[in-house]
């Protein structure tokens, strides 16, 4: 048994000075807790581990953008120890073998790992073989990379129907492709069509990276009639608008696009309201050459995965949120809506921890990026507050820069 002594611990909605001792399960949390390994955290913070639900871990045939042992680094060293893994590789992951065979990879990581299943016009009819072999499914409605997009509303009406007798939760990427501004105009039509689908046949909806004011306000209101749904919105949305894209072209460019400042204003708002339910990165690494080539020619993505809780943490410490709404949104609403035994430092609960010292100042540098793409967006941004080290499932996963901090 591992017990963590000195620290700030994240329990029951506030900091307390208390020890967490743990093994592969968090096994007391008290005073003086007794243990063989003792791990001086004084000074800093210790959270839930972050749980990203939307990241494109690539591997397979675009393993030259991110593998799962490249993911693995970028996630860890930005305090994330959960990921769900998008279906959209290079092949797809749509049959059990590949679903299966994309678990084993996962194992090059340390992350726990969750995998989504995709939905195409050819596996229809083996969802239901797919789905015990799937955390979640994934549908894309608007084009992206990959080609698994479906237009066709009566297949639209099939698939909804199908997953919910699966039971599991459809994550739906509801933005058209096109034009950026048209794109966001629409986003809260689309979110529309989506809903009622979700309301016709009682599917469990998440709704994949909103963007704009209207559509949350879409969502809010879907949630006061019977709609099993939730939603998340990424950084990138956060921390920059259209007009960001406009100086910066492909570095920006990603779907659905960003939008105007007064969507970015309300999101902030709403993430300060508790209106918001889940923060993910949509992590979409693409390599520094593929990015060069000029908007129009560029892919859509950007990556995100070892940022997002330095950034959280930053707007917790210039007063922009609280640290419990950073827990919320980041660990405790993304393990209650799919359901895993983690998010919150509780008995019983996965080990997974992330140890944040609140002082540590840093401005992110590109060649400080762990992601194999190379690159951020958020390159030479000052933060304060970063993770010095995390336990998955019990297993710590120091930081070089850390052990000296640790004694
Ligand atoms: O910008 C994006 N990139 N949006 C998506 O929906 C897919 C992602 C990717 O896989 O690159
Ligand atoms: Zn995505």
């Amino acid at each position: 048994m591992a017990v963590i002594t000195g620290a700030e611990i994240f329990i029951d909605g506030a900091l307390q000075r208390l020890d967490v001792a743990f093994d592969e399960k968090i096994r007391a949390i008290g005073r003086n807790l007794e243990g063989e390994e003792r791990i001086d955290c004084s000074g800093k913070i210790v959270l839930p581990g972050v749980i990203d639900v939307h990241v494109h871990v690539r591997d397979l045939e675009q393993s030259h953008k991110e593998d799962w042992a490249s993911l693995g680094r970028a996630a860890l060293s930005g305090g994330v120890t959960t990921v769900f893994a998008m279906p959209n590789t290079q092949p797809p992951l749509d049959s059990v073998e590949r679903v299966r065979d994309y678990r084993r990879r996962a194992q090059a990581s340390s992350l726990n790992a969750y995998v989504y299943g995709a939905i195409t016009r050819e596996n229809l009819q083996n969802l239901e073989e797919l789905a015990p072999h799937v955390d979640a499914f994934k549908l894309y409605l608007g084009e992206t990379t990959g080609q698994l997009v479906i237009s066709d509303k009566k297949l639209h009406r099939e698939i909804f129907k199908i997953i919910a007798q699966t039971e599991k939760i459809l994550t739906v990427h509801a933005q058209r492709g096109g034009d950026p501004t048209d794109v966001t105009r629409h986003e809260a039509d689309d979110i529309l069509y989506v809903l009622d689908l979700a309301a016709a046949y009682e599917t469990k909806l998440h709704l994949a990276h909103v963007t704009t004011q209207r559509a949350v306000e879409a969502i809010l209101e879907a949630k006061k009639s019977k709609i099993d749904v939730s939603f998340e919105t990424c950084p990138h949305y956060l921390y920059f608008t259209a007009k960001d894209r406009e100086e910066r072209g492909a570095w920006l460019k990603m779907n659905p696009p960003l939008a105007t400042e007064e969507d970015r204003e309300f999101l902030w708002w709403a993430l300060g309201k508790g209106l918001i339910d889940i923060i993910a990165t949509d992590h979409a690494p693409h390599t520094i050459e593929e990015k060069s080539v000029g908007y129009e020619r560029a892919p859509a993505g950007v990556p995100g995965v070892e940022f997002l809780l330095p950034l959280l943490f930053d707007a917790v410490n210039a007063d922009k949120i609280s640290l419990a709404r950073l827990v919320e949104v980041c660990c405790l609403n993304p393990a209650k809506r799919f359901g895993l035994p983690k998010g919150e430092i509780a008995v019983g609960l996965d080990a997974d921890l992330v140890v944040v010292d609140p002082d540590i100042k840093k401005t992110i540098a590109r060649e400080a990026v762990q992601s194999k793409c190379g690159w951020s967006p958020y390159e030479g941004l000052t933060l304060r507050g970063w993770p010095v080290m995390v336990v998955v499932r019990g297993r710590l996963q120091k930081k070089s820069s850390v052990r000296s901090s640790l004694k």
